[in-house]
């Protein structure tokens, strides 16, 4: 079925062209996953491995981060924008001390009950940190599935966010050892091969491994998909 094969396939994509090596990945702390999750939210990758190992070492704990004035932690968010992302860092910290004795929840649900973690985040911080079979569902990850199963609706509709997710949800590996290689690939593949106005299908350089599975593809509407919503 193209369910596991899709994963397969992506994991195999990644180890030829998907990103590796950066400073938050293979990292099993939840913290720093999630710190790294947080930053890279609005934040150019490229930026986050400047500020990143700064932070890390400023705040090397949930619990360091939690004890410090908020003034704190703005001053070193200096310089990154989205200021609301270290507020809620910061209030974040303080309820996983208080309400989880100091230690991240595994279970999605009850990481999206934190501060500043949507359902996608709470996804991807249980797939890197956990290895929990979570999906992730951000832009890219939207974007991707809205053209592998030619989802049309506009994107922002609830029951096309649900069947998103539904999808997103069948898709992933059955073994939890490649959860996060299978995490890190899709969000590396929208972000550099199926991007919204240049992708690689579109092109004569690279030959995108779903050419012959991508509905958007094989009926010529890549680039209509996902749809925005009516203005
Ligand atoms: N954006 C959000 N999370 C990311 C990650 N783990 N790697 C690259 N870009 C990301």
């Amino acid at each position: 079925t193209i369910m596991n094969a899709f994963a397969k396939k992506l994991i195999a994509w990644h180890g030829v062209s998907g990103r590796s090596g950066l400073p938050w990945q293979g990292n099993r702390d939840p913290y720093a996953v999630w710190v790294s999750e947080i930053m890279l939210q609005q934040t150019q990758v490229a930026t986050v491995l400047e500020r990143y190992p700064r932070f890390m070492k400023r705040f090397p704990t949930v619990k360091k981060l939690a004890a410090v004035d908020i003034d704190e932690v703005l001053a070193e968010w200096a310089g990154l924008g989205y200021y609301s992302r270290a507020r809620n860092l910061h209030a974040c910290a303080k309820q996983v001390m208080q309400e989880f004795s100091g230690k991240f929840p595994s279970d999605p649900v009850l990481l999206e009950q934190l501060k500043g973690i949507g359902r996608s985040t709470a996804g991807a911080i249980a797939a890197f940190a956990f290895h929990e079979r979570a999906p992730i569902l951000d832009a890219n990850v939207k974007r991707i599935l809205a053209r592998l199963f030619a989802v049309d609706g506009a994107i922002q509709d609830k029951a096309v966010n649900d069947r998103l997710w539904q999808l997103a949800n069948d898709l992933l590996p059955n073994e939890s050892k490649n959860i996060p290689v299978y995490t890190q690939a899709l969000m590396d593949f929208g972000a550099t091969w199926c991007t919204s106005r240049k992708p690689v299908c579109m092109g004569v350089e690279k030959k995108c491994p779903f050419a012959k599975d991508c509905q958007a593809n094989l009926s010529d509407q890549v680039l209509a998909l996902p749809q925005k919503a009516a203005k």
